[in-house]
């Protein structure tokens, strides 16, 4: 496992409950870093390309707009299995099976609008961050 990069993002319903800063504070008072940041919204191609594995759900389409809705923040962490660690912080993709005290007990609305994303794999993590930072964004590894 060792030291790695995933790559986050908080979701609009979450920017909107105001609750960055909540969010972010936890991942580092879990030891990770946050190693690029940057609060944006998502182009609809780019989103469509980042969720592409989703295509055939019945839920893409929403997923989508939903993604789109409002500005999104996208981070970088780093740390020690950084990858599971925020999974585990995040909790569960469905809000009614999350643990007590994760971030999707604390602030997802639904399946569809659960607060946060994390990357599921190395290779997600690789894609994802590459997806949306150049390297030299990447500045506090
Ligand atoms: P995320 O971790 O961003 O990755 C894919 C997203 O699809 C997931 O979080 C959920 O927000 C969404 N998703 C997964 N399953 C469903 C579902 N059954 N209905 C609506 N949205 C879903």
């Amino acid at each position: 496992m060792g030291y790695e990069k995933t790559f986050s993002i908080i979701k609009p319903n979450a920017i909107n409950k105001n609750v960055i800063g909540k969010i972010m504070a936890q991942f580092e008072e879990n030891n990770l870093k946050i190693a690029a940041a940057k609060l944006s919204k998502i182009e609809r191609s780019k989103c469509e390309e980042f969720y592409a594995e989703h295509k055939e759900r019945p839920f893409f389409g929403e997923l989508v707009d939903f993604m789109t809705s409002g500005p999104v923040m996208l981070m970088v962490l780093a740390g020690e299995g950084a990858i599971a660690k925020n999974r585990e912080i995040m909790g569960a993709t469905n809000p009614a099976e999350a643990a007590e005290g994760t971030l999707r007990k604390l602030y997802a609305d639904s399946m569809g609008e659960n607060a946060v994303h994390g990357s599921d794999s190395p290779t997600s993590a690789e894609r994802e961050i590459s997806l949306f930072f150049e390297p030299n964004e990447i500045v506090n590894e």
